[in-house]
């Protein structure tokens, strides 16, 4: 059971539980299409398998985290104090892009993330440690871009920051040392997933009320149209035996449910005091094509029953 190194929007540790729940007996390989933060795959500790995001700043962030840990940690180990004076030895501009004094450190290191990969100076791991460093020190750990792609979430308020997480970086590297990184859309899993392996599917959603009418809306560009493709995608894997546990908004139940696939609110199941109140404030699913009977709880009793 290995922690997230970075805090990720809509990170999922809070729904460990449900979606082991879930879980077939037996499994083959797991890939995880939308990784994010990837907590389930990290609390796993899988072997091998797929990790993909569409994210490329993220992904690379996973590939260096596998195969240069030592030198992501000791570079990590430079980092100044986010309130600190910016560093003058580094070349850097003096205002942002919106011509804004650049005031302290955190800002300073801001600027030279997102002016990287548009030089000639980019390098892949002084990239995945700033990610990380300012994942770290910036506002509740968002990851926020503007229009241009530049990441522009402001500073922290954090008594000790801990940006080197040196632990978190090693665990982490073991684990995915067999795994394939990828930078793709989703629909890559329909060539590499096997029957009888397991993908899990978290792809970018906001809580909606029930009653609120699933149009376009859409979060990190995931609007109506990819979520219509992932539900066929997830049709595909079923019919070539592959396992999929997927979470969506509540707004999805009746999509998946009239699909074919085993759905539950998230909640249902732990709620011991449940009431017809709370139950409309539920927003959320778990999708499945894995029967009760085929799951590895099985049988097993439930704490939430006594
Ligand atoms: C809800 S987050 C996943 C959170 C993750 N399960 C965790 O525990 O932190 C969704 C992720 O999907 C990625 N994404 C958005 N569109 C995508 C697409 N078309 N294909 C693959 N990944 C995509 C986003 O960059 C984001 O990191």
């Amino acid at each position: 059971m290995v922690q997230p190194v970075l805090k990720w929007a809509g990170g999922k540790r809070q729904l460990l539980d449900e979606l082991y729940a879930r879980f077939p007996k037996n499994y083959e390989h797991f890939h995880e299409p939308f990784f994010g933060g990837g907590a389930l795959f990290f609390d796993i500790e899988p072997a091998d398998g797929s990790i993909n995001d569409t994210n490329s700043r993220l992904v690379n962030f996973y590939e260096q985290v596998r195969d240069n840990p030592e030198v992501l940690i000791d570079r990590l180990r430079e980092f100044k104090d986010p309130e600190s004076d910016p560093n003058p030895s580094r070349d850097y501009d003096e205002t942002n892009y919106k011509g804004r004094e650049i005031k302290n450190y955190y800002y300073q290191q801001r600027a030279l993330f997102n002016k990287r990969p548009y030089t000639d100076e980019y390098d892949p791991l002084e990239e995945a440690a700033l990610l990380l460093y300012l994942n770290r020190t910036c506002y509740n750990g968002l990851y926020r871009e503007n229009g241009s792609g530049g990441f522009n979430v402001p500073i922290g308020s954090y008594a000790n920051p801990d940006w080197v997480q040196a632990e978190r970086i090693r665990e982490a590297s073991s684990v995915l040392q067999e795994t394939e990184i990828r930078n793709d859309d989703f629909e890559y899993i329909t060539d590499y997933a096997e029957s009888g392996d397991l993908v899990y599917f978290d792809p970018p959603y906001k809580p909606m009320s029930s009653t609120a009418y699933f149009t376009d809306y859409s979060a990190d560009g995931f609007g109506k149209e990819d979520q219509e493709r992932l539900l066929d995608i997830a049709a595909e894997l079923d019919a070539k035996g592959v396992n999929v546990i997927l979470s969506n908004s509540g707004v999805m139940y009746e999509m998946y449910a009239d699909a074919g696939f085993h759905v539950e609110k998230e909640g249902a199941t732990r709620a011991i005091n449940s009431d017809a109140e709370n139950r409309d404030e539920v927003n959320e699913i778990i999708a499945t094509n894995i029967s009760s009977g085929a799951r590895k709880s099985h049988g097993q009793t439930s704490l939430g029953k006594f």
